[in-house]
């Protein structure tokens, strides 16, 4: 699983190759929500925001008929050499109506903004009785690596907040969200997750904050990430040198009632 499913206007953009480099740990530390999703051989499973598959392929070792879907070409090119069923399609216009019996999604979520619509759409595509197992970021997530990325724009002249391209609910409002529409939530969680990073936090920069660095001209690039970079060194680097992320994940797990009448 990737952490790829950008709104349309969302200008990031997901490589293959980067994202393999600075990327890999997403699908690793989303390993324990395929404990929750238990998934059956037989079953009918919905991946939203697949990525490059590497989560989607451990849900097919299970036996589980898996469909991948994410908003990246690259991404899901990417799966598709994995033999995966992967799709580009948009997680906040989902096409599928009942034909999972789960859908897991992990760290793709906070990518989508009209956070009704992926909940309508998840909504539409379970069978009465089917589960959602689901992480992504949640409030509080990369406050500080966000912070430091809208202070260098804003010292820029340059709107940072409105660059900011993600969206991190905390549990009440999330939950809620979620009853609206009718799912039955057993459980939802902040969980701070300190997350090491395999390089640079440049290398993060580079990743998973494009929206940032094309909103800054392309001369003053190197000195926005070199003033993020020292801003952010006293708090997220450790005496080894390593770059510590300080995320905080939105954890659920929910289900559309068997017996639900809409
Ligand atoms: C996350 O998984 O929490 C995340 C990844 C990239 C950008 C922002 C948040």
């Amino acid at each position: 699983m990737a952490s790829s499913n950008a709104a349309p206007g969302n200008v990031q953009r997901w490589l293959p190759d980067r994202y393999a480099a600075h990327g890999r740990f997403v699908a690793e530390l989303g390993e324990p929500l395929l404990v929750l999703l238990d998934p059956r051989p037989g079953e009918r499973i919905l991946d939203l925001g697949c990525g490059d598959g590497a989560l989607t392929m451990k849900i097919a070792g299970a036996g589980a008929a898996v469909v991948g879907v994410d908003a990246s070409a690259e991404q899901i090119a990417a799966a598709r050499t994995l033999g995966l069923d992967a799709r580009v399609a948009d997680g906040q216009a989902l096409p599928f109506d009942r034909e999972f019996d789960a859908i897991l999604t992990n760290a793709a979520l906070h990518w989508m903004k009209d956070a009704d619509a992926v909940i309508d759409g998840m909504w539409r595509a379970l069978r009465p009785g089917g589960r959602l197992v689901g992480e992504m970021g949640g409030q509080g997530n990369v406050e500080k690596i966000g912070g430091a990325l809208v202070a260098a724009m804003d010292r820029r002249g340059l709107d940072g907040r409105a660059a900011f391209p993600w969206y991190f609910p905390g549990p009440d409002e999330y939950r809620s969200r979620l009853e609206s529409r009718g799912f039955e939530v057993s459980c939802i969680e902040l969980i701070p997750r300190p997350t090491p990073l395999p390089a640079d936090i440049g290398g993060w920069f580079e990743t998973f904050g494009e929206a940032f660095l094309l909103a800054v001209p392309e001369s003053e690039r190197a000195a926005f990430i070199e003033e993020a970079r020292e801003a952010l060194r006293p708090a997220l680097q450790d005496a080894t040198g390593a770059w510590i992320a300080d995320y905080v994940r939105l954890r659920f797990t929910a289900a559309r009632p068997a017996d639900e009448a809409r």
